[in-house]
């Protein structure tokens, strides 16, 4: 079987062709991933216009969806389902995926699959690498969330955890605006941190022990927080009038980067070592950065903890991970009605 994923949640515009294998251990094939990146859109303004994007997606969406069909060699009577970002997200750019979903299966008279943003990225692991060693504990990262899960079986997701202030893209992407490096932040600091002196700027690191306020199911403990992290920065960008050399900001980059990393690989084998995991997934933008993905391999290697990443391609938002968490649904039974609505804080 064959199914379309389609993906509109924030700037990319994204549809894929994903295939169904009958291979248990390695599920799913990768038949078309077309990505519209918006990042040009709104770079000028230094972060995402909801307004632009969801514009942007309104142009791009079926040229989008046509060339996924193209290059996945499928035609809409090949399909079997169409999965979409249901939420979180922008509600107007998830709007735009919802509203293409339902006409398109309505049209082609095929069922349609709700999916959760965060699903599709941990599903992205699964789509890379086969099915994981369970339990298994994943870490997603992204430009809005930072969360740890628990996943027990195959498609059920136990939040463990999440940060309490900003999330760790949405930290890079501050703190590269601080350092006046432009949007997206990520990418940008992950480049100029590999020149610069990871030991040069003392910065803070948050430890969480009490339970949050606002989560009391949650102990708390394994939370993350970046927002006194981004603080710090700016109080060093200041305490230099704001004239930094090149070579001081690498070395923010780099103390920065160090910093962020080391909090999220360590609440992660933390975890796995509470909850007994026989593996360890790393997913979302963030986890496209090079020291995560480095760290994660050698602590996983010392401590003999399989562990497991997307592709570069996958990391990102894109629609191959929602094609992917679709068939999970599919395959569970789960379809949507035709009164689906787009979610903007919709729970996992
Ligand atoms: O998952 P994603 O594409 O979109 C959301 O669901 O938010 O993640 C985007 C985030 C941005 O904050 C971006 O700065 C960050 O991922 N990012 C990176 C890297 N590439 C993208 N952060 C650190 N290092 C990178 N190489
Ligand atoms: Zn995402």
């Amino acid at each position: 079987m064959l199914i379309l994923g389609i993906e509109t949640s924030c700037d990319e515009t994204s549809a894929a062709v994903v295939e169904e294998t009958g291979d248990r251990a390695k599920p799913w094939a990768v038949r078309s991933n077309v990505v519209a990146s918006q990042v040009p859109i709104h770079r000028e303004w230094g972060g995402v216009v909801p307004e632009l994007a969801s514009r942007q997606h309104i142009r791009a969406i079926c040229g989008v969806v046509e060339r996924a069909l193209e290059e996945g060699s499928a035609a809409w009577r090949d399909l079997g389902a169409v999965a979409v970002t249901q939420g979180p997200g922008l509600v107007g750019s998830l709007l735009v995926g919802v509203s293409f979903a339902k006409a398109a299966a309505a049209a082609a008279d095929l069922p349609l699959v709700a999916v959760h943003h965060l699903a599709g990225h941990i599903e992205s692991i699964v789509l890379q690498n086969g099915e994981l060693p369970l339990p298994a504990i994943v870490l997603v990262v992204s430009g809005g969330h930072t969360s740890l899960y628990l996943v027990q079986e195959p498609g059920r997701y136990e939040l463990l955890s999440r940060t309490r202030d900003d999330a760790a893209g949405e930290a890079y992407d501050k703190v590269a605006k601080l350092l006046g490096l432009g949007y997206p932040g990520g990418p940008v600091i992950d480049r100029l941190a590999r020149t610069g002196n990871d030991r040069a700027v003392a910065l803070p690191t948050t430890r969480l022990t009490h339970p949050d306020r606002n989560a009391p199911g949650l102990k708390g403990d394994l939370d993350f927080s970046f927002s006194g992290l981004k603080t710090a920065v700016l109080r060093y960008v200041r305490s230099h009038d704001g004239a930094l050399t090149e070579a001081e900001i690498a070395d923010v980059a780099a103390s920065f980067q160090r910093v962020v990393v080391t909090a999220l690989i360590d609440r992660a084998f933390d975890a796995a070592r509470r909850y007994q995991a026989r593996s360890i997934g790393v997913a979302g933008g963030v986890s496209a950065n090079s020291r995560l993905r480095a760290e994660l391999q050698k602590r996983g290697a010392r401590r003999e903890m399989p562990t497991f990443l997307p592709s570069l391609a996958l990391s990102t938002d894109n629609a191959a991970m929602i094609a992917a968490a679709g068939l999970r649904r599919f395959r569970a039974g789960i379809t949507a009605s035709m009164d689906l609505n787009a979610d903007a804080a919709l729970v996992l």
